[in-house]
This record gives structure tokens, sequence and C-alpha cells, in this order.
């Protein structure tokens, strides 16, 4: 039977690519989403994946959530945690709203989504956890003293998580994007993208798919002994 893979925000941007390249890995693929309706229908529509709503920084839907999934396609054996927002100001102006916000999904929504599937995982003694950081976390970034710090909040995570389940058959890892072609990014202004382009040796843009084709392979099986471990994707603009 096929493993059930679990994309958190996997219904757009990096998140889309990743549910969609899971699919085409043979996986049984649930894309969770937060709010837009109308892009979920169209995604499942047009890609056949299976959407579910629910707020990944609110702790008793994600896990009413994660049982909904695992009754229609089964056992979670591979989580993606992806979904993450942007508040972006200087620190000066960052209100405690935005780093609440940004707080509450990106890094209590990793907990939030791999806490209930965690037991199973251990049982089953087979597990993969993803989680979608950024080079941002890496190197922070002007006006995000927020978000860079929930994604570099990611990599404690993976990094212990990794030491509790390598002896059931459990890996965690990390991906950190560097700026990919998403509504996150284009959402940045033009004047100051075209700048952070220019810092890019690559000279461009990442693709979701790049993103996505890092996830295929450290849910394989060949990724086995991966374990804590961050993989940059980022055209060469930052090295660890
Ligand atoms: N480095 C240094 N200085 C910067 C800067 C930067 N990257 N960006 C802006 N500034 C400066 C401005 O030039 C301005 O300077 P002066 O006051 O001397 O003129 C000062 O900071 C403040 O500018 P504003 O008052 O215009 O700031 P604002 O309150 O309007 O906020 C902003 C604007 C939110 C900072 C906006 O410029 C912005 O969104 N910047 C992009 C931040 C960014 O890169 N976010 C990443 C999003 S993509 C992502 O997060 C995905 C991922 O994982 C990679």
């Amino acid at each position: 039977m096929a493993r059930t893979a679990l994309v958190t925000g996997g219904s757009r941007g990096i998140g889309a690519a990743i549910s969609k390249a899971l699919k085409a890995d043979g996986y049984s693929v649930a894309a969770t989403y937060a709010g837009n309706d109308e892009a979920a229908a169209k995604f499942t529509e047009e890609t056949g994946i299976k959407t579910y709503k629910w707020n990944v920084a609110d702790y008793d839907s994600s896990k009413a959530g994660i049982e909904q999934v695992e009754a229609d396609l089964g056992p979670i054996e591979i989580v993606v945690a992806n979904a993450g927002i942007t508040r972006d100001a200087p620190f000066h102006k960052m209100t405690p709203d935005q780093w609440n916000a940004v707080i509450d999904t990106n890094l209590t929504g990793v907990f939030n989504t791999v806490h209930p599937v965690w037991p199973g995982m251990r049982e089953r003694g087979f597990g993969r956890i993803v989680v979608i950081s950024s080079i941002n976390g890496q190197k922070g970034q002007f006006a995000q003293v927020n978000y860079a710090a929930t994604k570099a909040g990611d990599l404690g995570i993976i990094k212990s998580l990794a030491q509790e389940g390598a002896s059931k058959g459990i890996t965690a890892n990390a991906i950190c994007p560097g700026y990919i072609a998403t509504e996150m990014v284009m959402a940045v202004p033009e004047k100051v993208r075209e700048s952070i382009i220019g810092m890019i040796p690559a000279g461009r843009l990442g693709e979701p798919e790049e993103i996505a084709r890092c996830v295929s392979f450290l849910v394989s099986d060949d990724a086995s002994f991966i374990n804590g471990s961050t993989i940059s994707a980022n055209g060469g603009q930052f090295f660890v």
C-alpha cells in the first residue's frame, strides 16, 4: 500500500509543488490549507490531491484534522511541515501581533503538525519528517526578526527530533530554500526583490519544483541515514 504523506500549506507555492512531486512518486498525499477555499478546490480539481482545511497554529484543530486524514488515507508516515507566513516589518515597527502570528503559525505549527503523528511513527518504526525552513533562518533578514526566529527554530526542532527518532526508524531533516518564485516572494516590493536577485549568484529566483525534488529525496528509502541535516537550496546565495 502507498505510504501516506501530509503536506501542510500544500495547495499553494512551494507546498503545492511538494504535494505534486510526492503524488508523482506514488504516495497518497493530503495537502492542508488555512483559508483560501478557492485555491484549494482548484488545486484538487487539477491534481486529484485531497485538501484539508485547518489552522496549523491550533493544536486541537491539527490533531482532529490529522485523525481525519488517517481515517481517509491511512497512517501518516511522511510529514512535510511547510505552512508558513510572513509579517515583515523593521523591528522598531514590529507589533506583538506580527510577532505572535508568525511564531504561532511557523513554529508552534510545526509542533502541532508533528506531535500528533509522532506516537504512530514510533510504534510502526518508520517516519519521515521534513521541515521547510529558510535561508533567512540561517542568515537573518532585515524586517524579519519574527520569521527568522521561527526558521532558525525549525533547525533546532529537526536536530532534536533526529536524536529522538533515530532508534525508531524516523528521520527529521530540514530544507532551507533561498528566494523562490512564489506569491510570498512576489509580495516583496519590486525594488527590494530586484536587489535580492542581484545577490543570488545563480542570477535568478529558485523554482518551487527545485525544493520539491529535495523533499522527494529526503522522504525516500535512499535517505534513511540522513537525519538532522539541512539542505540549503539557494542558488549559492549563502553557505553555512
Ligand atoms: N537592508 C537594509 N536596509 C533596508 C532593507 C534591507 N534589506 N530594506 C529596507 N531597508 C531600509 C530602507 O531603505 C529604509 O531606510 P531609510 O529609513 O534610511 O530610508 C528603512 O530600512 C525602513 O524602510 P521603510 O520605512 O520603508 O520600512 P517599512 O516599514 O515600509 O517596511 C519592508 C518595508 C517591510 C522592510 C519592505 O522593504 C520589505 O518587505 N522588505 C523585504 C523583506 C524581505 O526580504 N522579506 C523576505 C520575504 S520572502 C521570504 O520570507 C521567503 C523566504 O523564506 C526567503
